[in-house]
């Protein structure tokens, strides 16, 4: 049946995704069955530049040359409707004489992209040439700059992320707990970890929920405060202990003392996979992180009495 905009209900559909139009004027992509949006309250392509790519100072990365010209690698874990690719893509081709950077997407379920490809006009930020190439071939090299390379990694990330090269930096854009609660838990946070192989790695992410950072802290990350995002008033960079020693952590704001009184206090404090019987040494791990013990005490209110 056509729709307002002339276009019938099946070209805006496809698979468990349809394209959702916000009163603000943009277009993003909701799965059907969760009923999820993809970059709901801003526009796909603020929200990654905003959270993912500037965050990360990915820019200033770029610029600084290892001695081997090594590439940076990016893993975009969750490429949906690829606007956190595009972000990625557009900030190395504004940077010039770049570090080669090796982008790899992880994405289980390609229909998203292929809808908001189709919906282009909709998705002005796509990229038709590279997007089409990653859909048929699962790899796009820039005909421009040699040093720039995309790669589709497809299936379960948690699967997938043992064959990829080691990451730099990780834009962590999973559907929330409601719909993928075992993206967020202890054990996929320690695979992650591990994943990192010892490198300076620090990864992105839109929650600051109390037990998505309880589940990063355990799996051996560090945590600081990210930037507004949307409704929400805060979100999460994670960082490897290689990586706190990068001029980067000394920009960053670390969760402190005061987190953990409101994580002993919280309703909501563990991972969905941390058993009742694991939580005493759950609590132990996160009482005992290296990253409180030299935080400060946490502010107390002046008594009114
Ligand atoms: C919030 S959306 C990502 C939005 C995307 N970063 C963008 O910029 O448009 C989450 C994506 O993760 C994918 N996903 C969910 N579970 C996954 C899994 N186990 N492995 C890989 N991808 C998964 C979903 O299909 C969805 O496209």
């Amino acid at each position: 049946m056509p729709n307002d905009d002339g276009m019938s209900a099946q070209a805006i559909r496809l698979g468990d995704y349809e394209v959702h139009r916000a009163w603000e004027g943009f277009a993003s992509i909701r799965q059907i069955s969760s009923g999820e949006i993809m970059h709901s309250r801003t526009a796909p392509m603020e929200e990654a530049r905003k959270l993912y790519v500037e965050q990360s100072y990915l820019a200033e990365r770029l610029r600084k040359k290892p001695r081997n010209d090594e590439p940076l690698v990016i893993w975009d874990v969750g490429l949906g409707a690829g606007a956190n690719a595009m972000a990625a893509i557009e900030c190395y081709e504004k940077v010039s004489g770049a570090r080669p950077l090796q982008l790899l997407s992880f994405e289980n379920d390609l229909d998203s992209l292929r809808l908001a490809l189709r919906q282009q006009p909709d998705f002005p930020y796509l990229r038709v040439d590279a997007t089409t190439a990653i859909l048929a071939n699962g790899h796009w090299q820039s005909s421009i700059d040699a040093g720039l390379s995309w790669r589709l990694l497809p299936g379960d990330f948690l699967e997938t992320m043992e064959r990829a090269a080691a990451p730099d930096l990780i834009f962590y854009d999973m559907f929330s707990t409601k719909s993928s609660a075992h993206l967020w838990t202890l054990g996929a946070f320690r695979k992650l970890f591990v994943a990192c192989a010892g490198r300076a790695v620090e990864l992105f992410t839109y929650t600051c929920s109390t037990a998505n950072r309880a589940a990063l802290l355990a799996a051996g990350f560090h945590l600081a405060r990210g930037r507004n995002a949307g409704e929400k008033i805060e979100t999460t960079i994670a960082h490897t202990p290689a990586a706190l020693r990068s001029s980067f952590a000394r920009r960053r704001e670390w969760l402190g003392s005061d987190w953990l009184v409101k994580w002993n206090r919280s309703a909501a404090k563990f991972p969905a996979d941390v058993a009742p019987n694991e939580r005493w040494a759950f609590e132990e791990i996160i009482r005992g992180h290296e990253q409180f013990r030299n935080s400060p005490p946490p502010k107390r209110l002046p008594s009114t009495t």
